[in-house]
């Protein structure tokens, strides 16, 4: 995924652009570009982060002009070079000064581009993006919105893209489908971008695009129409992004930012939702449909990363809680597999970003064949809550990390607060849900009192950080736990881990197993806890280093482990919300120590909008 940025208004617009592009560089830092119109069309581009594009732009000192677009890039077609960095322009030889920057996917852009060298244009990336651009210049006949137009109706795939032109000084075209794009709207300007993060300094009145939609954006109007020029009017509402929220604060890294945010932010998330007197939960996003969803027959969560791990968790306490047959499955799978959704199936699509394009499909897949399609979400308005038919925010605020932390906490807190909701329109009595929700509402002073041990977790993590290949284990709602250990683990420092159900070891990885290899274990005290102790010893047996997750008072494990990282108890269904959070300290001390870049892991980004 990427990030884009445009403006059109009355004031220099480069440092807007990139002020901008740095709020949004966390969707993808492979490479940066920016192009201002100021008479003639100034462009740089560079490999590497916005910070070089900065430098560029200052020691060229020729970006002035009040009209421009900007990206950060995160690889989709082409290497991460110069030449496939955006902007992207029309043809040099037989162009118009069309730039054009693009998050998404271009599918039939081969043809396309066949089609256009055929007529003559050559092209210098091996970029979708670059095509889309001589494609817009060959359309174009003296109207850019006309051009764009024309252009998007040939194309396949998804896009967020902004298109200037240098014989256009006051036109601003943007289009979407299937890539975020927000509009601000302020006092004789717009800031276009890919979220609020970019926007919320200039104003707070904004509109979604709609698919299919292109707005032409002028210092004096906008308007915004279908593909085929058919004037449409979006809904501006107000942003509700707290630059406060976005700021790193006295964090090192947002990570670690947003690791010990845990506590707060799960009060926030379960604040006006969870009454532990009364013994009931109140989900206003569920509306009219709570019926239906207490009498689904079948659920079916969708993720991917961090928020499938998430579903896993949540497909226990779904089936312990509310008694419903609930899985889980990547939603890139789900949405290929032909599933079956018969009547009754409600289809949760989990995602931070509510950007994932798996995840938007899975949703889109599950609804088309009649599922009542649910979203649990963290932004607001993003494309696959705005999918949906209901759903629960999470309200933990912006999540910057590229490793997912507090969002995972929020989607099993979400999850576990609709599983109550539905289990108490079914069996649950009101007893039972007033003390679980008097140990929900423990938990966050519980992970305070994780977060205390930080400093014991970084120095037991530096005994390890120089191993490779690591197994994270662990059974039940804790099984989900380890895979998370492992993906973090694996996401910003790059070391090879890999977690299981503590006894499938057995069954092929415990060959893995040689002297000093660590094991991660999440052995808090529930149901399965002395079948995790017997794996813990077959670990022992043959030289691996035990690392426990554990529950405070349990002093038997320490004769087992060589690091053990306490969590406060609690209830079975409720404790991946305490022992993730050792696990999530593990992988940032291991990174940091092995000088990783935390907030920005190589390959990644924070979240994936193409196939
Ligand atoms: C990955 C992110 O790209 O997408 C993960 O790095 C995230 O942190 C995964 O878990 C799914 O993203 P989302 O926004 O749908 O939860």
């Amino acid at each position: 995924m990427c990030g884009i940025v445009a403006y059109i208004g009355v004031r220099q617009a480069a440092p807007i652009l990139l002020e901008g592009l740095k709020r949004l560089e966390y969707r993808g830092y492979d490479s940066a570009g920016i192009a201002v119109l100021d008479g003639a069309l100034n462009v740089a581009r560079t490999v590497g982060r916005v910070s070089i594009l900065e430098e560029l732009v200052e020691t060229r000192g020729t970006f002035n002009g009040s009209l421009g677009i900007a990206h950060t890039r995160w690889a989709t077609h082409g290497g991460v070079v110069e030449r496939n960095a955006h902007p992207h322009l029309d043809d040099n030889t037989m162009g118009h000064g069309i730039a054009v920057i693009h998050n998404g996917i271009i599918e039939n852009y081969e043809s396309i581009k066949t089609w256009l060298v055929e007529k003559g244009h050559s092209f210098a990336s091996e970029t979708d993006t670059e095509v889309l651009a001589h494609l817009i210049g060959e359309l174009y006949h003296g109207d850019l919105e006309t051009a764009v137009q024309a252009a998007l109706r040939e194309v396949t795939g998804a896009y967020a893209i902004a298109v200037i032109c240098a014989t256009e000084p006051n036109t601003l075209v943007v289009a979407r489908k299937g890539s975020p794009l927000l509009v601000g709207v302020g006092k004789g300007e717009y800031v276009v971008a890919s979220d609020a993060s970019a926007i919320v300094s200039h104003t707070t009145q904004a509109f979604s695009l709609s698919d299919y939609t292109v707005a032409k954006l002028t210092r004096e109007s906008f308007r915004t129409t279908t593909l085929d020029n058919v004037p449409v009017t979006p809904e501006v509402r107000e942003l509700e992004v707290d630059l406060a929220q976005i700021e790193l604060g006295s964090f090192r890294h947002y990570m670690l930012k947003e690791i010990h945010e845990q506590p707060r932010v799960l009060r926030t998330c379960l604040q006006g939702r969870v009454d532990t007197r009364t013994g009931s939960i109140t989900l206003g996003g569920i509306g009219e449909h709570a019926r239906t969803l207490a009498n689904a027959k079948r659920i079916v969560m969708v993720g991917q990363g961090t928020a499938l791990h998430a579903c896993m968790v949540g497909s226990y306490l779904m089936e312990e809680l509310a008694k419903v047959v609930t899985e889980y499955d990547y939603a890139s799978e789900f949405r290929y597999r032909n599933p079956i959704v018969d009547f009754g199936t409600a289809v949760i699509a989990v995602s931070q970003s509510g950007e994932t394009a798996d995840t938007l499909a899975a949703l889109q897949e599950g609804k088309q064949r009649g599922a009542l399609a649910l979203g649990v979400v963290n932004v607001v308005g993003s494309t696959i809550s705005r999918e949906t038919d209901a759903g629960v925010y999470l309200r933990v605020g912006p999540e910057i990390g590229v490793a997912s932390t507090k969002a995972f906490l929020g989607q099993v807190a979400v999850l576990a607060m609709l599983s109550v909701y539905i289990g108490r329109r079914r069996f649950l009595s009101q007893e039972f849900v007033q003390q679980f929700l008097q140990e929900m509402d423990a938990i966050p002073a519980k992970i305070e009192r994780v977060l205390e041990a930080e400093e014991s977790i970084r120095q037991s993590t530096a005994r390890f950080v120089d191993r490779e290949n690591w197994l994270f284990l662990g059974r039940g709602v804790n099984y989900p736990v380890a895979l998370e250990g492992a993906l973090e683990w694996k996401d910003i420092s790059y070391i090879h881990a890999e977690g299981m159900p503590a006894a499938e070891m057995k069954h092929g990885p415990i060959a893995l197993i040689d002297k000093g290899m660590p094991v991660v274990f999440v052995a808090t005290r529930n149901s399965q806890y002395e079948k995790v102790l017997s794996n813990i010893e077959e670990v022992r047996a043959r030289g691996g280093h035990v690392i426990a997750v554990a529950t405070e008072g349990d002093d038997y494990i320490r004769t087992k482990a060589e690091s053990v990282f306490y969590v406060p108890d609690a209830p079975e269904l409720l404790q991946p919300l305490l022992s993730v959070v050792p696990l999530q300290l593990l992988a940032y001390h291991a990174a940091v120590m092995r000088g990783k870049d935390v907030d920005k892991p190589r390959n990644l980004a924070k979240s994936v909008t193409v196939e």
